[in-house]
């Protein structure tokens, strides 16, 4: 008997509960979940009387196949097949109904049934599109996408609330979480690795919140940011060397300025032979070597047991033998652990950090260790950070959507109350293109800083002139 027959039981929650439209919904809503269909140039009734044909149609395919189909063994067919019954579906109701589609519309139709049938509706297009690097929904009438830097409105919607929570109750669900009145925010991963956030009501005021961080599924590599102008040439050697020399590294910026694929890509310059651990709160980092050990954590249950958090797992890191410890995202007291790793021989270690500038960078760690809860001095603490931290990075996204590396800079020790810190490289901004484009050019502060010896010492050695300040670095 073929699964088409069965009448759907259990899994038929999924899609009558919401994920499409009734047939008698409004006009002003529903049209535009058909986003793509009205061409260019159509005139807005005709376009609107097209997306309103083809939405009738979609409904009545999916009223077919809750009646046809045991959505429960779905996901156990192959895409093709599955793809096949639904055309023959869509075929037999054109003919019953005498409807004609074009081509488009036809192929237009077959996949939104899909999308909602077995992946996430809406989004799905914008999951596959890879100019899109975040998709943010702000409510079922709303989605934001972010492309080369910048946002953008996109042409789609969620059929209503209901839909849009049924859609983030999928991807939840998947990994295991769930988000209700009791819990209305959660982190979660799609299947493809890419972060999702999800606040619903009552915090999220105006409908639920869902941001997603697509993941790169070719990760951005130093020679592509060179490329693309994040950081001149001269400066991936200088990397390469500090990570090489095992300094250790932060990493820091604002929300979203390309900290963790900075990370990502100088982790490229580990050694092979080195034995690695990586520990995340949403494993995002794709590291090329073999030796990886990879930890990530975990929230609490429903009970609100069995919480591990970033602190456990560095404490746990240091009993795995690791020759580097990265930490994808320094957020609380687990700073006090990885700057004591940092202090007692793993040295070689990353993290990464959300602050504005390099100063603002170190206050956010001494803030840190005061939350670990660790009874510490702020001098010591100071003193611990100024020993523990060889180089910070500052990397940021410029108003015209461009990432670039701001700003590199080395600890040198303290004075007095105060770790001291001096810039060696930075991103001088000059001006403003006629299109709005930051005009700048990296440029050497003309400091030669302390770390060229440990540099000199791992066998890196970088020629003296390229931190004259006169010396051209590139521009953008
Ligand atoms: N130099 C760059 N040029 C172009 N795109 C970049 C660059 N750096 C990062 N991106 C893209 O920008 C997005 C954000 O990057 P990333 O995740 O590294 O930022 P982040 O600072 O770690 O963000 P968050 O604060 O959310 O953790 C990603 O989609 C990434 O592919
Ligand atoms: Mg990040």
């Amino acid at each position: 008997m073929s699964f088409w027959q069965i009448r759907p039981d259990s899994a038929l929650g999924g899609l009558s509960n919401g994920a499409m439209p009734h047939p008698c919904a409004g006009p002003s809503g529903p049209a535009l979940t058909m986003a793509g269909i009205a061409l260019p140039g159509m005139p807005e009734e005709i376009a609107q009387d097209a997306a309103h044909r083809l939405l009738g149609l979609k409904i009545r395919v999916h009223h077919q196949l809750l009646d046809r189909v045991n959505l429960a063994l779905l996901d156990k067919l192959p895409r093709e097949q599955i793809r096949r019954e639904v055309d023959g579906i869509i075929a037999d109701i054109l003919t019953d109904e005498s409807e004609a589609l074009n081509k488009g519309e036809r192929e237009r139709l077959l996949s939104d049934v899909l999308d909602e049938l077995l992946g996430l509706g809406p989004l799905e297009p914008l999951l596959q599109d890879e100019t899109i690097t975040d998709i943010l929904v702000n409510g079922h009438a709303s989605v934001f996408v972010e492309r080369h830097g910048r946002l953008e409105k996109a042409p789609t919607r969620f059929q209503d609330e209901r839909h849009l929570l049924r859609i983030i109750q999928k991807i939840v669900s998947a990994v295991g979480r769930r988000v209700d009145e009791a819990s209305p925010f959660v982190d979660a991963r799609l299947a493809d690795g890419s972060r999702v956030n999800a606040i619903i009501a009552p915090l999220a005021i105006d409908g639920s919140l869902l941001s997603i961080r697509k993941f790169a599924k070719k990760p951005i590599s130093i020679a592509r940011l060179v490329e693309l102008g994040s950081l001149p040439p001269q400066m991936a050697v200088i990397l390469r060397g500090i990570v090489e020399a095992r300094l250790n590294i932060i990493i820091s910026g604002g929300t979203g300025s390309g900290k963790t694929t900075m990370l990502n890509a100088m982790s490229s310059f580990i050694d092979p032979a080195e034995r690695i651990v990586t520990i995340e709160d949403s494993a995002e980092l794709q590291l090329q070597q073999e030796h990886v050990a990879r930890l990530e954590t975990r929230p609490s249950s429903i009970e609100g047991k069995g919480e591990v958090n970033q602190r456990d797992l560095v404490k746990n890191a240091l009993r795995m033998r690791p020759d580097r410890i990265i930490l994808g995202e320094c957020r609380a007291g687990e700073a006090f652990d990885m700057l004591q790793a940092m202090n007692t021989g793993h040295d070689g270690s990353m993290t990464t950090i959300h602050a504005n500038t390099p100063r603002d960078c170190l206050s956010r760690i001494e803030q840190m260790v005061g939350m670990s809860g660790i009874d510490i001095a702020p001098r010591s603490a100071r003193a611990q950070i100024a020993s523990a931290i060889h180089v910070v990075l500052q990397v940021g996204r410029l108003s015209d959507g461009h990432r670039k590396m701001l700003s590199l800079s080395e600890l040198t020790g303290m004075e007095g109350e105060t770790i001291t810190m001096q810039e060696i490289f930075r991103f001088h901004i000059t001006g403003r293109g006629p299109k709005g484009q930051v005009l700048g050019q990296f440029e050497a502060t003309g400091i030669r800083p302390r770390f060229a010896a440990a540099l000199a010492v791992a066998g890196v050695r970088l020629d003296p002139a390229l931190f004259r300040p006169d010396t051209a670095l590139g521009a953008a």
